[in-house]
């Protein structure tokens, strides 16, 4: 599907500045999947859906969580956390968009995984890195980006962690085992 088109399906659903983020999520991706070699259609769609269900109501998303079979753990973790696994039935549900890899990829941004795919983590990172991302570090993990992907993926969910611990929030088990398994894959390769 053409890049505005799916836009398009995305705007109303979002606010202006979150659309703004989207788009530069969607060129950030596109840049990444070019250099890792990923699929651009999967990209495009994953990239630019991948907030669709962001500003859903906090009750609407912990009942699709229960009817659709959603890991119920979620709901014991911030309602932040949610999005990303409800945009990815959500997809599907309302624009007709079944494609696993694509909805994977949705599924796992909030959080990331172990066992990532190339299009999860491109998605990943670019949501974490696209240009109007602002904070200490953020230049160090965008250099990286473009130099390999499971070292910026590691030091991305890194960062993620230490500021959630900082502030002594939960942790979702899945961002824990990311940072595992990365941390084994570039052990492994040294
Ligand atoms: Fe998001
Ligand atoms: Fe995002």
């Amino acid at each position: 599907m053409d890049k505005n088109k799916v836009l398009e399906l995305v705007k109303p659903k979002l606010t202006a500045a979150r659309f703004a983020h989207t788009e530069r999520v969607v060129e950030t991706a596109l840049e990444l999947a070019r250099l890792y070699d990923v699929n651009q259609e999967d990209t495009i769609l994953a990239a630019a859906l991948h907030d669709y269900a962001k500003y859903r109501d906090v009750n609407e998303m912990a009942n699709i969580i229960k009817e659709h079979q959603l890991p119920l753990n979620l709901l014991s973790y911030h309602h932040e956390l949610w999005h990303g696994p409800v945009a990815s039935i959500l997809i599907e549900t309302e624009l007709s968009i079944a494609n696993e890899a694509v909805q994977s990829a949705i599924f796992w941004h909030t959080t990331g995984s172990e066992g990532m795919t190339e299009l999860e983590k491109v998605i990943y990172l670019a949501d974490y890195i696209e240009p109007g991302r602002d904070f200490a570090g953020i230049e160090t993990v965008r250099k990286k980006a473009y130099e390999h992907l499971n070292e910026a993926c590691f030091l991305a969910v890194r960062n993620t962690i230490q500021f959630l611990a900082g502030r002594e929030y939960l942790i979702y088990p899945e961002t824990l085992k990311m940072y595992n398994d990365l941390k084994r894959k570039l052990e492994e390769t040294i």
